[in-house]
């Protein structure tokens, strides 16, 4: 029997899509390998947000070629946003690939692996959903959903819209059957994952719907728990954040990315909210889930970003007190509008110190909400044994909390 091999590098859909690939080998009859330099096919899913990303991924390339020229029977594959941005010149830059594929091709893998090409191949149409592949989960009670593939917006810095393509919604009545199902198969929480889950469903045709509807239809299936992930803040409506009071599976956690709470940057980051409208969405989600946990993503040191400007951003962490916050620095990426402003470049020096005031600031405020649960009793979902001390368990209370 064949073996193969997945790292996986990113975000949530790219666990998503690593899960579904390991499904679709497994249908043709691969195993999966305990490591990686046991597997007849090594394959990377890996992720190109920044450049730090980038190169972490780069390294293990490498290994994998190391690997190769003890055994050159084996097949090195690379997928993801990563393969996707950088297209065939993969195989200039990395000879020793044989197959690269982008997000939305990872079913053209299987018929790489069918046929009996022996060149180097890749692959980088928008086409298919990894959702329609079969799935393997890494937990029993746990399952990601893709609602939709791609974005329309064009957020400055960010590579994803070249890398996932345009905005695609999985039909509804599927959604719905395979949330059924997953109920049936005992998964207890399901995340639904698409790169601006918010607008989902304003593609589909004859009749629009919406997320709140597939919020609704999918508590309906009596899963005990839902998640999502990301919303944008331009988009999260009233009846999305009236169904986190009314639907007793949606957790009280929103992840509401911010990225800049200047509106001067968010406007030259393409956000198309300003600060005082981002706080007025948390006022209505407060409103209405006053329990509710925020986390959220920043980004410091974009271009042009002065003192002032990150003082806003300190401002609205203060303000409104997030449970946890993703930080970044500002990496340029290739191809996208951001990257052209190069002589309005911050220094490192000042991203970093923003960066380490910025970490104070989100820590101490996580800190203070998280007072409030103390002395609350609260249900886990259990994920697996602690990492660090393997004789306790590890889960996730529904405000998301470790
Ligand atoms: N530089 C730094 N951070 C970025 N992100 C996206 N693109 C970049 C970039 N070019 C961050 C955003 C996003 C998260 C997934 O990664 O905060 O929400
Ligand atoms: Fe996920 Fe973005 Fe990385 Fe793609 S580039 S894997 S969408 S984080």
């Amino acid at each position: 029997m064949r073996s193969f091999h997945v790292t996986t590098f990113g975000c949530q859909m790219n666990e998503h899509d690593s899960e579904r690939m390991k499904g679709m080998l497994e249908s043709l009859g691969y195993a999966e390998a305990p490591a990686r330099e046991d597997a007849d096919l090594i394959l990377f899913n890996a992720c190109s947000i920044r450049e730090k990303a980038d190169s972490r991924f780069v390294a293990h390339l490498h290994e994998a070629k190391a690997l190769k020229r003890r055994d050159p029977q084996r097949v090195i594959g690379v997928g993801g946003c990563w393969a996707q941005s950088v297209k065939d010149l993969v195989f200039e830059q990395f000879p020793f690939v044989d197959v690269a594929f982008g997000p939305g091709q990872v079913h053209k893998l299987a018929e790489f692996l069918t046929s009996d090409s022996i060149t180097a191949q890749g692959f980088f149409e928008f086409e298919g959903f990894t959702g329609d592949l079969p799935m393997r989960r890494a937990r029993d009670f746990q399952a990601w959903m893709q609602i939709s593939v791609g974005c329309n917006l064009k957020c400055s810095y960010c590579i994803v819209p070249s890398t996932r393509g345009r905005e695609v919604s999985r039909p509804f009545d599927e959604l719905v059957t395979e949330a059924e199902r997953l109920v049936g198969e005992g998964v207890r929480e399901i995340t639904l994952l698409g790169q601006n889950v918010n607008s989902y469903g304003r593609d589909i045709r004859p009749d629009r719907r919406s997320f709140a509807e597939l919020l609704h239809a999918i508590d309906a299936t009596g899963v005990e728990r839902v998640r999502y992930t990301s919303p944008h803040p331009k988009d999260i409506r009233e009846d999305v954040i009236t169904a986190h009071a009314e639907l007793r599976s949606l957790c009280e956690h929103i992840h509401l990315p911010l990225q800049s709470g200047s509106t001067p940057i968010l406007k030259a980051m393409r956000r198309t909210y300003s600060k005082e409208r981002y706080l007025d969405r948390v006022a209505l989600i407060r409103e209405h889930v006053p329990d509710v946990a925020l986390t959220t993503d920043i980004i410091v040191g974009f271009p042009g970003e002065t003192d002032e400007d990150f003082e806003h951003t300190l401002d609205v962490v203060e303000q409104v007190g997030y449970d946890g916050a993703f930080t970044f620095i500002y990496s340029p990426r290739r191809g996208t509008e951001a990257a052209e402003m190069a002589e309005h470049f911050v220094s490192h020096e000042v991203a970093v110190e923003r960066m380490e005031r910025l970490v104070e600031v989100v820590q101490r405020r996580a800190r203070e909400q998280a007072q409030r649960f103390v002395g609350r009793t609260r249900e886990v979902l259990v994920e697996g044994h602690s990492r660090n001390a393997p004789t306790k368990l590890r889960g996730r209370t529904r405000h998301n909390k470790v």
